[in-house]
């Protein structure tokens, strides 16, 4: 079967300018990448300009889009600001839904006004520790899933990306196994079979403590198709470790 990845870097609240200027020029002369593979960073909202066009082996995304154009909304960032700055959009990760109350009905709207402006959503659906201890893993991700992709159309589908990210793997070192991700994955595929037509074609990433020592286990499984990595996205060694074993899966 043939493997594509996208492997992606969410730096969250993490670089200056410099140092994400630095990082992008260090990461660029250091990695080699096949057309398998897609690298992308979502740095802080202040570093997109002035990365943006330092490397043809990095795509630049962003970590947030709010679904108003303008107005009175103080801290949120507009998709015409975005616009021809980056590609893709992270959206309900779960610090904006835990830590800034994001309800799956925000997130709805993000996803179709990213959609709107040509974005590619990258959308982050995942379970908490408690969820998945009263084995609410399953409703509660097809809850995610049917509540944020509600009321679009096949071919808009068809052009997000999906995260799965366990709640209790994000920054705790505690990564879900590989049998567990791909159970989680292969769950999702089977969502999207219900909504859309050749589902295998939608890449569906894991994140969660994703480092060098467990990414080829994860990145074998048939239905994880990439990572979004926090914590070893910030390191040029530990985030061109994986992108180097992504490029030897994907051959
Ligand atoms: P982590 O973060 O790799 O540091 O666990 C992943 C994420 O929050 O996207």
């Amino acid at each position: 079967m043939k493997r594509e990845f996208i492997i992606a870097g969410n730096w969250k609240m993490n670089k200056t300018v410099e140092e994400s200027i630095d990082f992008v020029k260090e990461l660029d002369n250091k990695i080699e990448v096949n057309d398998r593979v897609k690298v992308l960073i979502f740095p802080p909202f202040t570093s997109i300009y002035s990365i943006r066009n330092l490397s043809d082996k990095i795509k630049i995304g962003s970590q947030n889009l709010f679904y108003e154009e303008k107005g009175a909304y103080t801290g949120e960032i507009s998709p015409l600001m975005l616009k021809n700055l980056v590609d893709y959009v992270l959206i309900g990760h779960s610090e904006r839904r835990g830590i800034f109350k994001e309800l799956d009905s925000d997130i709805n709207k993000k996803i179709k006004t990213a959609l709107k402006y040509k974005f590619n959503p990258v959308l982050c659906i995942g379970e908490t520790l408690e969820q998945r201890k009263e084995g609410e893993t399953f409703e509660r991700i097809k809850k995610q899933i049917d509540e944020d992709l509600k009321g679009l159309k096949e071919q808009e589908i068809k052009s997000i990306i999906i995260a799965y990210e366990p709640i209790w793997a994000i920054g705790t070192g505690e990564t879900a196994t590989p049998a567990q991700a791909q159970e989680v994955h292969g769950f999702i595929r089977e969502l999207l079979n219900e909504k859309v037509e050749n589902p295998e074609d939608i890449f569906i990433l894991y994140g969660g403590s994703v480092k060098p020592e467990n990414s080829f286990d994860l990145l074998s499984q048939k239905d994880i198709n990439g990572a979004l990595i926090g914590g070893a996205s910030l390191k040029i060694d530990s985030f061109s470790a994986i992108i180097e074993i992504s490029c030897k899966i994907a051959k």
